[in-house]
């Protein structure tokens, strides 16, 4: 009978340090390629992978690379506890486990011929990250697309290589609790951020990585441009274990964090923000 606890042996090919607690790492299977659905995609943006060290346990992390890459994928791991301060204590060649992809993604044919507003701030990007991989891949099948990242300073901004090529394909607005003399976007979540963005609000979604911070977010952006929360979609995170709807440890209402979300509707989640 097949294990749906078992791990796959994986190998980290590359560590890139992102910021002074953050780094990103790509990661192989040890034997074969990631596998691709009917639509191409070894995962849906959103989705998580569970990453694990022996002695250390596993935690979920939203993947980062783009979905229909399936040499390797890609997590950035911020320093929070046991297992992540391991991980960062890892070099180029060692050995870790994953399982997954698990959980629902963002909702990809929802967002088609709608303009876009993704939200994220500071190590929520992975999934956003993805998600825009897809949309750029697919651009025709999308509207005008803006992702608003925020960060407490512009040292804090992940994947910057990454952004500068999105910003050929989308609108990206950065912004900084505390900016130095040299930045050059916005400082807070400022009415200018709304004035930027030109969508049709009877044709438009929202995609954000949050939860609890991002709450700010939706007032000040979302709200003022007219996106419903039928329109909005969160990426919530809570502590995890089986990632697989078995212990429970996940949940949030009624639902499971693993297996119904970890994509919300905004309409089905608001009462339980952290
Ligand atoms: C769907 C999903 C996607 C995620 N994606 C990412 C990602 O892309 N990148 C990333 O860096 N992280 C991500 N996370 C968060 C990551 O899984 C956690 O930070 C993970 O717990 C780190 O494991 P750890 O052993 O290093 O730290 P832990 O030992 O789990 O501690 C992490 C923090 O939680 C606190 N803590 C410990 N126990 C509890 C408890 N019982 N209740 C509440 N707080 C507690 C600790 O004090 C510490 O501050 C994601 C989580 C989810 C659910
Ligand atoms: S992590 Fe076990 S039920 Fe969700």
């Amino acid at each position: 009978m097949e294990n749906i606890y078992q791990p796959i042996p994986a190998k980290i090919v590359r560590i890139e340090e992102q910021s002074h607690n953050v780094k990103l790492f790509r990661i192989k299977k040890q034997r074969g390629k990631f596998e691709k659905n009917s639509d191409g995609l070894v995962f849906t943006p959103g989705q998580f992978i569970l990453l694990g060290l022996w002695g250390y346990g596993e935690a979920p992390f939203g993947i980062a690379s783009p979905p229909n890459e399936n040499k390797f994928i890609e997590v950035a791991v911020r320093r929070a506890g046991m297992l992540t301060e391991a991980l960062h204590r890892l070099e180029e060649g060692d050995d870790l486990t994953l399982r997954g992809p698990y959980g629902n993604g963002f909702p990809l044919k929802f967002f088609e011929k709608r303009d876009l507003v993704l939200i994220t701030g500071g190590c929520g990007i992975p999934p956003i990250a993805s998600l825009i991989e897809y949309i750029i891949k697919n651009r025709e099948n999308f509207g005008r697309v803006y992702l608003l990242y925020g960060a407490a300073t512009p040292d804090d901004i992940l994947i910057k290589d990454r952004i500068k090529q999105w910003e050929k394909s989308i609108k990206v607005l950065l912004t900084v609790d505390k900016p130095t003399p040299e930045w050059k976007g916005y400082t807070g979540l400022v009415g200018e951020i709304v004035d930027e963005m030109k969508i049709n609000p009877l044709n438009a979604a929202a995609a954000m990585c949050g939860p609890g911070p991002m709450v700010a977010a939706l007032e000040k952006i979302l709200r003022p441009l007219g996106i419903s929360d039928r329109e909005i979609f969160v990426s919530d995170e809570r502590r995890m274990k089986c990632g697989i709807g078995k212990c429970q440890h996940c949940t949030t209402g009624d639902k499971y964090v693993c297996l119904d979300g970890p994509v919300f509707n905004y309409d089905q989640i608001d009462k339980n923000w952290d």
